[in-house]
C-alpha cells in the first residue's frame, strides 16, 4: 500500500528561529523523494512536524485526501506515515525482537501487555531487513550501527507504513553497511513502498530516489532531477556557506 504526502505552507518558528519557511510539496505513491540541504536546513524538523513530533506553527500536511496536520503521533502512524531517526532510538534494555514489538504495536505499552507477543510477525520483519536468526535476542548495546540501523527499518515497516520518511539513513555506517542498507530501500521500492529520505552521503542518496528537493534555512530553493538540483548554483551556493556536510 501506498500513499501520497503533501506538505503545504509548513511553517515552523522556534522563537525568533523559522526553521521551516513556506515549504509544500508533495511525495506521490510509489515516489522516492531526496530532500537535501546543508547541515542545519531544516530538514529533520520537516520529518518531526510530518509525525506530529513538533507541531508546525501554520500549514498543513495530507496523507492522502485526509489531513493529519492535527493529529497525534499514534493516529498519524496508522494513517501510515513513519519515520527513522537521525541517530537511532532502540530500548537499550530490550532486545532486538521487543524492540520490533514496540513498532508493532505503536499505541500504547499497555497494548504490548495485553497483547503480547507475535514472535512469527517479530522475526519475519527482522529477517525482511537483514538480521539473522540469532539477532533476535540480542540486545542494541551489542550491535553495530548498520544492525542499528536495520533495526530502524524493522520497527518503522512494523507499523505498516505507506510513506517511510529516513533520516541520515547512511550516517555512520560502513561502506559495506551502506550498500546493505541501501539494498534494503531498493527492495522496498521495487515493492511500491513511497519515501522522502534525507542523507548528506549524496553518492549514496542519488539511486535510491527519483527526484530531489534542496532546501536551505527552511526555504525550498530547488526541485526536480536529481542531476539539475545538484547543479543548481543556489543549492551549490548553500552547501558551500551552510555546515559544508556534504
Ligand atoms: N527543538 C528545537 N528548538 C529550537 N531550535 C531547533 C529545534 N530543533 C531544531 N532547531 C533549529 O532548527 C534548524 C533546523 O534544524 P534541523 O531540522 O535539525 O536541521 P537539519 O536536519 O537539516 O540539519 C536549526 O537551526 C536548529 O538549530
Ligand atoms: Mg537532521
Amino acid at each position: 500500500m501506498s500513499a501520497r504526502l503533501q506538505v503545504s505552507n509548513l511553517v515552523k518558528r522556534f522563537g525568533g528561529l523559522t526553521a521551516t519557511n513556506d515549504m509544500s510539496f508533495t511525495v506521490e505513491p510509489g515516489e522516492s523523494v531526496g530532500l537535501i540541504g546543508p547541515n542545519g536546513a531544516g530538514k529533520t524538523t520537516i520529518f518531526s512536524q510530518i509525525m506530529g513530533e513538533h507541531r508546525q506553527t501554520s500549514g498543513q500536511i495530507h496523507m492522502g485526501e485526509q489531513e493529519i496536520s492535527a493529529l497525534s503521533t499514534p493516529a498519524r502512524i496508522r494513517r501510515g506515515v513513519s519515520r527513522t531517526y537521525q541517530v537511532p532510538r532502540p530500548f537499550p534494555e530490550i532486545t532486538v525482537a521487543e524492540n520490533i514489538r514496540v513498532g508493532l504495536m505503536p499505541d500504547s505499552v499497555w497494548q504490548m501487555v495485553t497483547r503480547g507477543a507475535d514472535r512469527d510477525r517479530e522475526r519475519e520483519l527482522a529477517l525482511a531487513v537483514g538480521f539473522a536468526e540469532a539477532d533476535l535476542d540480542r540486545t542494541p548495546a551489542e550491535l553495530s550501527m548498520g544492525d542499528l540501523r536495520k533495526l530502524e527499518m524493522a520497527r518503522t515497516l512494523a507499523t505498516d507504513p505507506k510513506v517511510m520518511l529516513l533520516d541520515e539513513v547512511f550516517a555512520g555506517l560502513t561502506v559495506g553497511e551502506i550498500a546493505t542498507i541501501s539494498a534494503l530501500v531498493q527492495k522496498l521500492r521495487d515493492q511500491g513502498m513511497t519515501f522522502l529520505i534525507v542523507s548528506h552521503d549524496l553518492k549514496a542518496l542519488e539511486p535510491l530516489i527519483d527526484r530531489a528537493i534542496a532546501i536551505d534555512r527552511g526555504t525550498k530553493i530547488a526541485e526536480g532531477a536529481y542531476s539539475e538540483v545538484i547543479a543548481d548554483a543556489g543549492v551549490r551556493a548553500s552547501y558551500l556557506g551552510g555546515g559544508g556536510d556534504a
